[in-house]
C-alpha cells in the first residue's frame, strides 16, 4: 500500500490524525501565532480531489496557513482597532489563524467557522495553544444574516466558483448592514472585481508544492458598498 493510501486509512479520528500528521509552528509572517501545520506536505494531500472524494475527504487545508489568511492576520495584528472590542466572525476559518489573530488584538469574541470537521477541531487545538477562546461553529453560514458579526475576516476563500459568488452576495448583503469585512487574497482567479478598496500588500512566503511560486504577492481588501 501507498503511504498517501495508509494516512488516508488512519484519518477516521481527527483529533489523533491532526496531532500525529502536524507540527506546532509559526506562519512565517505571523510568528505571533503557532499553529498546528503540516511541516512537510501531508502524504494526504497528494491524493487526487477523486481519491479524496471517493473517501468523502475534503483536501486538509486546515493544515496550511494560506497566503490570504497570513496577511489578514498580519494586518489586523499591526492595526488592531480594527477588530478591538468587536464581535468578530472567522469565515473559512481552516486553521484558526484569523480568528486567534483577532483574539490576539482585543476582539471581544471570535466565532471560527469552517465545514471540515478536520479544520473544527484544528481550531479548536489551535485556539488552546496559544492561550485564546475561540467559538467554533461546522454550520455552513453562507446566507446567514447575523447582525452581531461586526467583523468579518475572510482568508485564502476566492479559489473557486461557485463558492466565492455565492460568498460575495452574502457579505454584500452583511456590509449594507453594517459589518466591516475584510479579504486577505494572494490574486485569486475569483475575488470579488468591484467595490473593494485595497488596504495593503505584503509578500508571503508560501510553499511551491502547494502555489506556484515559493513568494506570492498578497493583498488585504475591504469590500464597500
Ligand atoms: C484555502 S482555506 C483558507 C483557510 C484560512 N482562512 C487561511 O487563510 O489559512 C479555505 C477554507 O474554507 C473552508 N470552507 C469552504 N467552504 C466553506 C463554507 N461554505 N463555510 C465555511 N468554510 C468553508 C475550507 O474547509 C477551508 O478550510
Amino acid at each position: 500500500m501507498t503511504e498517501t493510501k495508509q494516512a488516508a486509512g488512519r484519518i477516521s479520528d481527527p483529533a489523533a490524525f491532526i496531532l500525529r500528521e502536524t507540527e506546532v509552528l509559526e506562519p512565517p509572517l505571523v510568528p505571533e501565532v503557532r499553529l498546528h501545520l503540516a511541516s512537510d506536505c501531508l502524504p494526504l494531500w497528494e491524493l487526487t480531489e477523486e481519491e479524496l472524494m471517493e473517501q468523502g475527504l475534503p483536501p486538509p487545508f486546515w493544515a496550511f496557513a494560506w497566503a490570504g489568511g497570513q496577511a489578514v492576520s498580519r494586518y489586523i495584528l499591526d492595526h488592531p482597532e480594527i477588530v478591538k472590542g468587536k464581535r468578530v466572525l472567522d469565515f473559512g476559518s481552516g486553521s484558526g489563524l484569523c480568528g486567534i489573530a483577532a483574539m490576539k488584538a482585543g476582539a471581544a469574541s471570535v466565532l471560527a467557522a469552517d465545514i471540515d470537521v478536520f479544520a473544527v477541531q484544528a481550531i479548536a487545538f489551535n485556539a488552546k495553544e496559544n492561550g485564546v477562546p475561540l467559538s467554533v461553529t461546522q454550520d455552513d453560514l453562507v446566507d446567514v444574516m447575523d447582525e452581531s458579526w461586526e467583523v468579518i475576516l475572510v482568508g485564502d476563500m476566492c479559489y473557486e466558483q461557485p463558492l466565492a459568488g455565492r460568498i460575495e452576495t452574502w457579505l454584500r448583503a452583511l456590509i449594507a448592514k453594517g459589518a466591516d469585512v475584510l479579504i486577505g487574497d494572494p490574486g485569486r482567479t475569483y475575488l470579488p472585481k468591484r467595490n473593494i478598496e485595497k488596504l495593503i500588500s505584503y509578500s508571503v512566503k508560501t510553499d511551491r508544492r502547494l502555489e506556484d511560486a515559493d513568494v506570492k504577492n498578497t493583498a488585504v481588501w475591504r469590500l464597500v458598498d
